[in-house]
């Protein structure tokens, strides 16, 4: 399964309106990798996502998805090629339940799986059964986060995107979140591009990573690598939310 590209950024710009927020990105993503990104704020860590995600789009240089280039696809069908994004901030359905929130993600072509679908989601996350007749608003933000990534997995994703999944939940929350997807990737294979601010618990879990500085990769290499730069460490993890 490792060492095929599922998905590879090569030499991205994005902006919004005159301004850069990409300057020349190159990323990959092997198939069944964990791979994370890291930065401080404003680096362009979600505006890489949204540009894989098709919104905005790359400017200049390609995003190509399991060997198709899709740099110039409306974002509809990006999401049918199957990436799924559980975008920052977490966008639940606040009105709707847990359990329509869980339909809203499954597309046409996944109503067969459905069932199988949903108890494979509630059989990760335990806390989603018990809350699936609660408003999704009325969740607890650790709950909320479980939610998106459970929207985004009924999407049946060959890539999983997730934008900063542990942010402003408690370390015992996020340690569940994160063995999770971990779990994800063990048991099905599932690759997952991951997007934090956390990163010591994002170096952690990947296989590899890349740093973000001012729209710019100014470093790679894997989990245990980059957890051991002396770089990395004065600038992402002393003092940091550990
Ligand atoms: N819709 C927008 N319009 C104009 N500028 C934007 C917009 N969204 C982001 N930017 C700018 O693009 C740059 C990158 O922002 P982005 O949100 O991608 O950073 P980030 O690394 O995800 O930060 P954070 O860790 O705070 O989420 C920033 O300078 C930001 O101000
Ligand atoms: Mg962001």
């Amino acid at each position: 399964m490792a060492g095929e590209p599922l998905l590879k950024v090569q030499g991205v710009e994005t902006y919004y309106g005159n301004i850069r927020a990409l300057a020349g990105v190159d990323i990959s993503v092997d198939k069944g990798e964990i791979v994370s990104l890291i930065g401080a704020n404003g680096a362009g860590k979600s505006t890489l996502m949204m540009t894989i995600c098709g919104s905005p789009q790359a400017r200049v240089g390609s995003v190509i998805f399991d060997g198709e280039d899709i740099t110039r696809l409306p974002t509809h069908l990006i999401a049918r090629k199957r990436i799924a994004q559980s975008p920052e901030g977490r966008r639940i359905f606040p009105r709707m339940t847990v359990f329509e929130n869980l339909q809203m993600g499954a597309g046409l072509d996944n109503l067969k799986f459905f069932n199988e679908d949903v108890e494979k989601i509630f059989t990760l996350f335990p806390r989603l059964k018990e809350r699936q007749s609660q408003r999704g608003g009325t969740l607890s933000g650790g709950e909320q986060q479980m939610l998106s990534i459970g929207r985004a997995l009924m999407a049946r994703p060959k890539l999983l995107l997730l934008d900063e999944p542990s942010l402003g939940l408690a370390p015992l929350i996020v340690k569940g979140i994160f063995a999770a997807i971990k779990k994800l990737n063990q048991e099905e294979g599932l690759t997952v591009f991951l997007v934090e601010q956390n990163a010591f618990a994002a170096l952690k879990l990947s296989d590899r990573a890349y740093v973000m500085v001012n729209g710019k990769v100014t470093m790679s290499g894997s989990g245990k690598e980059l957890l051991a730069n002396p770089e990395v460490r004065a600038a992402y993890l002393e003092g940091g939310r550990h």
